[in-house]
């Protein structure tokens, strides 16, 4: 679309021409004919909106081709008889995100290093196979509660709900059957930008938990390298909820040993300690002095083993923060930075809290992507979230939605280099 029609080259001609004070096409032609009992002025005005024209349909057919390409679709297998398909979104940079409809799954980040060099930066797998089942819940969208409910069980308007337990006493990530890390979502790829859009309908009883809720999770990669997730939900019986993301990030590539080494900023002055059960204890205490004080950035590894309670209950970290925030916006939770290839991750979020994993429980009986073997402490996890166990603590933040209401909530991973 460089090229624009010989009437029109001409018509530049006698645009630059009558600019030059000749008043005359460089060329005879068609064009001319029609347009030379015009003044000179007005045929500057009608050179000129030919040519906006010209140009902004060649803008527009570029941007539609880079649309096409925004969003690519292949299939990755069946799973309950239903079609699965990966979504690669691509940016104007060349970062790319595949996710796909089942458990609405991140199954590759790839972003370049300092050297401008592209990794794969999130742990996972090659095949859908792999993520059937995904004990660590790699990549996956948790919920209908992330994180645990002490002794599966809560009470809400009076009436006790009991879920299925699967973390010892606990029920952990919202149970055992149709856990949105596990059901197949409908898929609907975004009209002109990078994203896609997962749909689910969790039943009323499904597991346990109340009402017909209705769940959409969108991703959208940005140019700025932002990869945004919005959550959004409606009931029609109060139900608790809470939606996280659970991609475990190394940040120097999927694969390439622990993540010691990364070093860590929270915006989280306290967080919430936990008992032998990894259930809070209902108290917000402060990280200074102790372990888990991420005010300034410091080395993830350097006191990971140490003796500090907290650290011995939860087998590194494994805790939920609170992130200091200003109004219910978007607030600054974590920076993670990864010294040698540069990447840094930050992530930002409208939740309460973000709980920092350190990948504790794995222990290399799951091998990823290029037969990578997932070691402990390969990966981290930092899950935007209401507080753990919040249905059982009046003081926390509530995580109840109610019919007529819409949760939303957003958090967005920026990657870039440093
Ligand atoms: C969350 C929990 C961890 C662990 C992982 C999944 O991060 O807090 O304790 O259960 O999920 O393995």
């Amino acid at each position: 679309m460089i090229a624009a029609s010989a009437g029109s080259v001409n018509e530049y001609w006698y645009f630059v021409d009558s600019f030059r004070g000749r008043g005359h096409p460089r060329h005879e032609c068609g064009a001319r004919s029609t347009l030379s009992g015009m003044m000179p002025r007005q045929f500057l005005t009608v050179c000129a909106a030919l040519l906006t024209l010209i140009l902004a349909g060649s803008a527009l057919a570029q941007a539609s081709k880079r649309h096409e390409q925004a969003v690519q679709q292949k299939p990755f297998g069946t799973h309950d008889g239903r079609p699965i398909t990966l979504y690669t979104l691509t940016n104007a940079n060349g970062v790319e995100v595949d996710a796909m409809n089942y458990g609405g799954i991140i199954a590759s980040i790839r972003v370049p290093d300092r050297k401008g060099q592209f990794a794969d930066i999130v742990l996972g797998h090659e095949s859908l196979e792999g993520y059937v089942p995904n004990p660590p819940y790699l990549g996956a969208i948790v919920g209908r509660y992330a994180n645990r409910i002490a002794n599966g069980t809560f009470t809400l308007d009076g009436k006790t709900y009991t879920l299925p337990k699967n973390d010892g006493p606990n029920t952990l990530h919202g149970g055992v059957d149709k856990t949105f890390n596990k059901v197949v979502w409908d898929g609907e790829p975004l009209k002109g930008k990078p994203g896609v859009t997962f749909t689910y309908l969790s039943k009323d009883g499904d597991d346990g938990w109340p009402g017909n809720l209705k769940v959409r999770v969108t991703y959208t990669l940005t140019n700025d390298n932002e990869l945004v997730i919005d959550y959004e939900a409606t009931t029609d019986k109060a139900t608790p909820i809470n939606l996280s993301q659970h991609s475990y990030f190394n940040l120097a590539g999927e694969g390439t040993g622990d993540i010691l080494n990364h070093e860590l900023t929270l915006n989280a002055d306290r967080f919430t300690p936990v008992d032998k059960n990894l259930i809070p204890t209902g108290e917000l205490r402060s990280v200074k002095g102790t372990p888990l004080d991420f005010t300034s950035s410091t080395r993830v590894g350097e006191r990971i083993d140490s003796g500090y309670d907290q650290i011995v209950l939860g087998h590194g970290y494994d805790h939920n923060w609170v992130i200091n925030r200003k109004g219910d916006g978007l607030m600054l939770a974590a920076r993670m930075y990864e010294p040698t290839s540069g990447r840094v991750l930050e992530v930002s979020t409208t939740q309460p809290g973000v709980q920092f994993y350190t990948g504790n429980f794995l222990d290399g009986r799951v091998t990823g992507k290029k037969g990578h073997v997932y070691k402990r402490r390969y990966g981290f996890c930092l899950e935007t979230q209401h507080f753990p166990d919040s249905p059982n603590h009046p003081d926390f933040p509530s995580s109840i939605l109610k019919p007529g209401e819409t949760f939303r909530q957003k958090t967005v991973f920026k990657f870039s280099t440093k």
